[in-house]
């Protein structure tokens, strides 16, 4: 799915943060520029500009933004829809014209043309895909899943993989993985001046199976509040390098974890079937909804799923009103001596779990997929393992 960069040039507040709101909500996620931390050289798809006051000001800059980024989407937003200011504002190259407050149907249909056009004014280019796992629990397996999946993912589309360790103080996943790292996100948060290509290949460790890591921190107050929007600049340029970017959210809601869940394209809920799990999972999802991150990008992960199970999966589906997307089993063997080795399930052999990673991971491959119902996972390595051989 195609991942935008957006812009807002607006004195006011409210106009900002109403807009923002606009742009989250939309299906195609959005990132928001935000010129304290962006760097000169950040690349706009869409910038949104307020001409409610004095538009021969406005017209001025909406020709300044069209000759600095001749392929972004330009939206005003204007007090009334004058035919003469219409006329201007198009002169000007603004792309859409709007009258404030801006319908959000409407707004959410000029982001969709801006991202069609993207995609055919830049050619093949595939946006990286941003795959977000937050837990609806400490323990509910959020750090196993998405570690595994990001294994499976490297190791058989060989497309650039990388996994980003969220939580604060000491995060798990460089040692699920049996690695020792030098630097962590901290590094890379600190230096976005000078974040580039060979910068963030010092800042990453490389797995056995071709995935990067940036490590957690190890510091238990960071990342922190401060960091919510210098996070999204790392993203953006994560985005530039990598096909795939995993996020281990952890599963506390704050504002490093809210900058990711906007700029997922799928954001992975991982819940176990038990009471704890799917009333907090009911909650956040009332967050995200809250928070204007689009619920049609949420899917349900059923981990640690055994007979008999405390909740049926049917009655947890109603409850969060999204359907489950995966189960994985419960195998505590497996997964714990996976992590006491640091060696990922996907290269353990075979395991029921093993190999509904593998299931998992071709749905994301191949989203088509994601349409039919959970497929039995028997036999699906050998089919992606072909699939994997042709790229
Ligand atoms: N499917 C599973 N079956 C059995 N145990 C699991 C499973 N998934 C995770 N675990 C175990 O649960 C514990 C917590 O997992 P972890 O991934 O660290 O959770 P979180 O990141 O959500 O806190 C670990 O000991 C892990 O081995
Ligand atoms: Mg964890």
């Amino acid at each position: 799915m195609a991942q935008l960069a957006g812009f807002i040039v607006s004195h006011d507040d409210a106009f900002t943060t109403q807009i923002g709101r606009l742009l989250r909500s939309c299906a195609i996620p959005v990132s928001i520029i935000d010129d304290r931390h962006a760097r000169e050289d950040a690349a706009v798809d869409l910038v949104i500009v307020d001409i409610r006051g004095d538009s021969s000001s406005a017209m001025a800059t909406i020709e300044r933004l069209r000759a600095a980024s001749p392929h972004a989407g330009i939206f005003v937003v204007a007090l009334q829809a004058e035919p003469d200011l219409i006329l201007q504002s198009m002169r000007a190259g603004a792309n859409e014209f709007f009258t404030w407050p801006p319908p959000e149907e409407t707004f959410h249909g000029a982001i969709r043309r801006t991202a069609t056009r993207r995609e055919t004014t830049q050619g093949a280019r595939a946006a990286a895909t941003t795959l977000v796992f937050f837990g609806a629990k400490g323990g509910a397996g959020t750090t196993t899943l998405a570690v595994n999946c990001g294994v499976d993912l490297a190791r058989l589309t060989k497309r650039s993989t990388i996994i980003v360790d969220l939580k604060p103080g000491l995060g798990e996943v460089a040692l699920f993985l049996g690695i020792r790292q030098r630097y962590s996100l901290i590094d890379a948060l600190d230096n976005l001046h000078r974040l580039d290509r060979e910068f963030l290949r010092e800042l990453v460790v490389k797995h056995k199976s071709g995935l990067d890591i940036l490590a957690g921190s190890d510091q238990f107050d960071r990342p922190g509040a401060s960091d919510g929007g210098t996070i999204e600049e790392v993203f953006r340029l994560l985005a530039k390098q990598y096909e795939y970017i995993l996020i281990d959210a952890g599963s506390q809601i704050n504002s490093v974890t809210v900058a990711a869940l906007y700029t997922a394209d799928t954001m992975f809920l991982v819940a176990n079937p038990d009471v704890p799990s799917v009333r907090n999972a009911q909650r956040l999802l009332d967050r995200v909804r809250q928070l204007g991150a689009c619920g049609e990008r949420v899917r349900i992960l059923l981990n640690r799923a055994a007979e008999p199970y405390p909740i049926p999966p049917k009655q947890i589906e109603g409850a969060l009103g999204h359907p489950i997307h995966h189960t994985f089993p419960s195998d505590y063997k497996t997964v714990s001596t996976a992590l006491n080795s640091g060696v990922p399930l996907a290269l353990t052999g075979d395991s029921e779990i093993a190999e509904q990673f593998d299931s998992f991971t071709r749905r994301i491959v191949d989203p088509e997929t994601a349409s039919t119902p959970q497929q039995p996972a028997k036999r699906g390595r050998l089919a992606f393992d072909r699939l994997a051989s042709m790229w």
